[in-house]
């Protein structure tokens, strides 16, 4: 491992400066700057009423920390609308602010981002709060290019980094993690980067996007070649950015060149935000609820293949394309008869966030429900493997861990608990909301302020969706 003692010492929560220090000291990670959460420690869910309802989810989280990032380094300004204004992406603007680029908010979830030549060096610790995207994504957007360390909250100093630490050194550049995980130490490199050739050994839309960033501006060409389909946001981005990019199947090949401002940009809805309204309205008969405005990338909504093969009744609407991106509203109609099933091991990369979401949605399916070749779950913002197990046997339902997966017999009475925790995921807490309106009852979730990471209206959505706030 290289060493780069030079470096300031990390801390897990260091303050970027004396404006921003008593806000961010004050109101921690998950709720700091530009969003505007309810107070979300914890969440009452009322026992549904089903009804006909229309909802807005936050934007795309993936595409909002691309369209920053990219931006960041672009000729010219970009004003990039509907940005999901969770903790996460706030993570990202805060870094590229940090790392001088110049980022103004412009209307409630519009910022306006100057591409800058050169990045600065950061005088404090880069902090990605949960944010294992944030982190990612920019060791590859600043390798060899500032000296920086780059840290986080708890969870995200358990997850990860040389997946995307090792390739960046090949190509050159000076990247330490800290056994494997953050904090990452980077040092500036005195000669560019080099293209390289990446056969990845494990499909990751955050190293594939990284290793691109790097690319960017490395000699030569670097051709990252995925072993699945993975979400293909950054493609998408960099070839509406004029990057020289090639994308064969799963071979992308770029090499250096400069970006064009994104201009005005709208991100698309976060379809994984809209899949848990997708499932509270699978299970729930005389539900008919209508997401305007999902982003529908083909890379990124597998699991609407295996809602469908579980029986229930979604159609997309008016289907329209919005920078190069697939847009379209989602109805679902509830109270179909469901059914388990396997999902295919090619699925899972393209449905790894919803996994959480489908196996509480199978719990009011008939038979089983199995989803394996997915232990990467083990390392995302909990060990999601074990604490869907955990939420859904809180339930009364039958689940079972595999080392890779999970199996969820269907079709019992749930016995619903009073409170679930979290665990610090907000995919947890917003799949207890599925299993409690499918259980019809009220249920309380402790622990929340995580939701607010991608979805700080969650609650008030929710409420619209499925009936009215009950008081605890
Ligand atoms: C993401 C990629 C996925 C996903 C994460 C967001 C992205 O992670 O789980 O929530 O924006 O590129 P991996 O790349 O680790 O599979």
């Amino acid at each position: 491992m290289t060493s780069l003692a030079f470096l300031p010492r990390a801390t897990s929560k260091s303050c970027p400066s004396p404006i921003a220090r008593a806000d961010f000291c004050r109101a921690g990670p998950a709720r700091r700057l530009l969003a505007t959460p309810s107070s979300m420690d914890r969440i009452s869910i009322a026992a549904p009423r089903p009804h006909a309802a229309t909802v807005d989810v936050p934007g795309d989280k993936s595409i909002s920390h691309r369209a920053l990032l990219l931006s960041a380094i672009a000729h010219g300004s970009s004003r990039i609308a509907n940005l999901n204004l969770g903790a996460d992406v706030q993570a990202t603007a805060d870094a590229l602010r940090s790392l001088g680029v110049p980022v103004e908010q412009a209307a409630q979830q519009t910022l306006v981002i100057t591409g800058v030549s050169e990045l600065r060096d950061p005088s404090a610790t880069l902090d990605c709060g949960n944010s294992g995207t944030t982190m990612r994504l920019l060791t590859g957007l600043i390798a060899g290019r500032v000296n920086a360390v780059l840290d986080g909250d708890a969870s995200l100093r358990r997850r990860p980094m040389e997946r995307v630490a090792a390739p960046l050194r090949t190509m050159g550049a000076e990247v330490a993690t800290t056994q494997g995980k953050p904090p990452i130490r980077m040092r500036r490199s005195p000669s560019p980067l080099r293209g390289a050739l990446f056969s990845m050994d494990h499909a990751s839309a955050q190293v594939k996007s990284a290793l691109l960033f790097a690319g960017l501006r490395a000699q030569g060409d670097t051709v990252v070649v995925e072993p699945e389909q993975t979400r293909d946001h950054t493609e998408r981005m960099l070839r509406a950015m004029g990057a020289p990019i090639v994308v064969a199947d799963r071979e992308i090949h770029i090499k250096a060149g400069s970006l064009r401002a994104l201009g005005d940009f709208e991100v698309p809805g976060d379809f994984s935000a809209a899949f848990f309204f997708i499932a509270g309205a699978a299970v729930l008969v005389g539900a008919d609820v209508t997401i305007r405005n999902v982003g529908v990338n083909p890379t990124r909504i597998a699991a609407l293949d295996i809602v469908r093969a579980m029986g229930v009744d979604v159609t997309l609407l008016s289907e329209r394309s919005t920078y190069g991106e697939p847009v379209a509203d989602i109805r679902v109609r509830g109270g179909a008869v469901l059914r388990g099933v396997d999902v295919p091991a090619a699925l899972v990369p393209n449905l790894i966030d919803e996994i959480p979401a489908l196996c509480a949605l199978a719990a009011f399916a008939q038979g089983t429900f199995s989803v394996r070749s997915a232990a990467e779950l083990r390392v995302k913002e909990s060990d999601r493997i074990a604490t869907t197990a955990g939420l859904l046997r809180s339930f009364g339902v039958a689940a079972e861990e595999a080392a890779d997966g999970l199996i969820v017999q269907g079709g019992r009475t749930l016995s619903a608990p009073p409170s679930v925790q979290t665990h610090g995921d907000h995919r947890i807490g917003m799949s207890a909301a599925i299993l409690a309106a499918g259980a019809r009852v009220p249920l309380l979730i402790e622990d929340a302020a995580c939701i607010a990471t991608s979805f700080p209206e969650f609650e008030r959505t929710w409420r619209l969706a499925f009936g009215p706030h009950m008081e605890w």
